[in-house]
């Protein structure tokens, strides 16, 4: 079969890459980070070179205003984003926090459009809709000529009130219009046709950039954003590892790399650094503790992963037998074990740069004294390893801390914990009995942080082979309708269990912080 021509570069079209990891991703359950975490992220998605990175909800809580402030005042290179509803109050607040970007700052303000959500949330007639969102759509521009509107359930819209939607926030000054399929409701055709009439029926479409926005509820997102390029779309909005509310949002890695192994039959390209996908992939879930399942397309353990014999015998011949992208190519390196106790400095540093992790001056010492300590227990140190180091060594803002931990057991020992834990930066002691070291850990960590959570799962695994490997633990606790996950990592499983359920504690307190502070 005669191959299709690779459109030449020039006959490209630009795609802009909108990550909502910040704002839509750290809505679901058991993804909220604190302003350091989200930081970390947002400098990763600065290196992946996106185009726009959204920050945050700067009126949901005063945690989520300094997140975007600070995002703001500090990562340079994409533009920021903040969401706010179609209300003069939601806007200014988030000019407050965005104008620190300058020229770079978006307003992304939003009302829902579909009868079902005019009708039984908003309560409001169309009109008066289509007046709230040109009201807030000129306040906007009065900050900024960076206006993204969004018209929420956009899908379940009926297509003419869209369109007089879509025209007339263009003609107030909207530059970005994003067209969501909130609920995950369309498949690729009907969402082509969508986006078709809007370009068909939209007499200034032209005025403004078409986005796209899609929740995973069917497994389509990506599709769905494929789909609306072809369209005409020139804005996706997507997240690292596809998070975002109930089944996700449109998986970053997954769509730029479509985009770049189906260069063939697909004329679009984007500004993503794609080596720097599996670092990101793995720096959120080391913050969240939130794993990819192994078999996930791009950043899943399993995705370069040749087991079957008549697989190996064909890559041996030819890689692309079986290979349609390079490991290298979404930053997957060659070869996992790193480092051991004769490696210096210089070799640490450059690995966790090729890693992805930038650490200052103070936090790369700290790292360097863990791998050290680490090294000499541990013949060989792998990536997975210093992914661990570093994420417990950049939870510097934790409430709680472990500072020591001691524990006796065996089959005719009383299991007893010690715990020594800094609290609000002062040191505390206690011991405590139970059946069994991991429940007399938890317990005397429960007396110290007078904690009411509930452990709801305990799981441990091993981060990498071998007897030495270090035992990675992960925890699940909730308190009331609150739930948050947990991980640590020790050559010490009892260790690690201390870090992972202490790491979940503070997760809930920064979580119940939050919504304290929400207004
Ligand atoms: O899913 C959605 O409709 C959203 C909008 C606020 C863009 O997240
Ligand atoms: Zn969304």
């Amino acid at each position: 079969m005669a191959k299709a021509k690779v459109p030449r570069h020039d006959d490209r079209q630009m795609i802009r890459i909108f990550d909502t990891t910040l704002r839509d991703g750290e809505q679901a359950p058991g993804n909220s980070m604190n302003i350091g975490e989200k930081l970390r992220i947002a400098r990763q998605l600065q290196k992946l070179n996106v185009d726009v990175i959204e920050a945050g909800f700067p009126i949901a809580s005063d945690g989520d205003f300094e997140a975007v402030k600070l995002i703001a005042q500090t990562v340079k290179g994409p533009e920021i984003a903040g969401l706010c509803r179609s209300s003069e109050k939601d806007i200014d607040r988030a000019w407050e926090a965005l104008k620190y970007a300058g020229e770079k700052g978006r307003i992304h303000t939003f009302i829902a459009t579909s009868d079902i959500h005019m009708k039984y949330k908003l309560m409001m007639e169309p009109a008066k809709v289509l007046a709230s969102a040109v009201k807030a759509v000129k306040r906007a521009a009065a900050y900024t000529p960076n206006v993204e509107f969004s018209c929420e359930d956009a899908v379940r819209t009926r297509l003419p009130f869209l369109a007089e939607v879509v025209e007339a926030v263009i003609a107030a000054g909207a530059t970005t219009v994003n067209i969501p399929d909130t609920v995950g409701y369309t498949i690729p055709f009907e969402y082509f046709n969508i986006i078709k009439y809007l370009k068909d029926n939209v007499p200034n479409i032209d005025k403004a950039i078409i986005s796209v926005h899609c929740h995973n509820d069917l497994g389509l997102s990506v599709a769905n954003s494929i789909a609306a390029v072809q369209a005409g779309a020139r804005q996706v909005e997507c997240t690292i590892n596809g998070i975002g509310e109930r089944a996700g949002n449109c998986s970053l890695e997954e769509f730029v790399m479509i985009l770049r192994t189906r260069r063939d039959i697909l004329p679009f390209e984007t500004k993503v650094v794609t080596e720097q996908l599996t670092p990101a992939s793995r720096m959120l879930t080391n913050i969240t503790g939130i794993g990819v399942q192994p078999n996930k397309s791009v950043v899943g353990a399993n995705a370069f992963a040749h087991e079957a014999g008549i697989h190996q015998h064909g890559m041996l011949m030819e890689k692309s037998t079986y290979e349609i992208m390079t490991p290298e190519s979404v930053g997957l390196l060659a070869g996992s074990l790193v480092l051991g106790k004769h490696s210096g400095r210089h070799a640490l540093k450059k690995r966790l740069e090729e890693l992805g992790h930038d650490l200052d001056e103070e936090k790369f010492n700290k790292a360097f004294e863990r791998f050290k300590t680490l090294a000499d227990l541990k013949k060989e140190v792998f990536d997975e390893d210093l992914d661990a180091i570093v994420s417990d060594e950049a939870r510097e803002e934790d409430r709680f801390k472990l500072e020591h931990i001691t524990v006796t057991c065996g089959s005719f020992a009383v299991a007893t914990a010690t715990v020594q834990m800094e609290i609000n930066g002062v040191s505390v002691r206690t011991a405590e009995l139970g059946d069994g070291p991991v429940d007399s850990a938890f317990k005397a960590i429960r007396k110290l942080t007078k904690s009411k959570a509930k452990l709801t799962q305990y799981n441990v695994g091993s981060i990498t082979g071998g007897t030495d490997a270090q035992g990675e633990v992960t925890v699940r606790v909730s308190e009331g309708s609150q739930n948050v996950v947990g991980k640590g990592a020790s050559t010490d499983i009892i260790v690690a269990s201390a870090k992972a359920y202490i790491h979940a504690l503070n997760r809930l307190s920064c979580k119940q912080k939050r919504l304290s502070d929400a207004v």
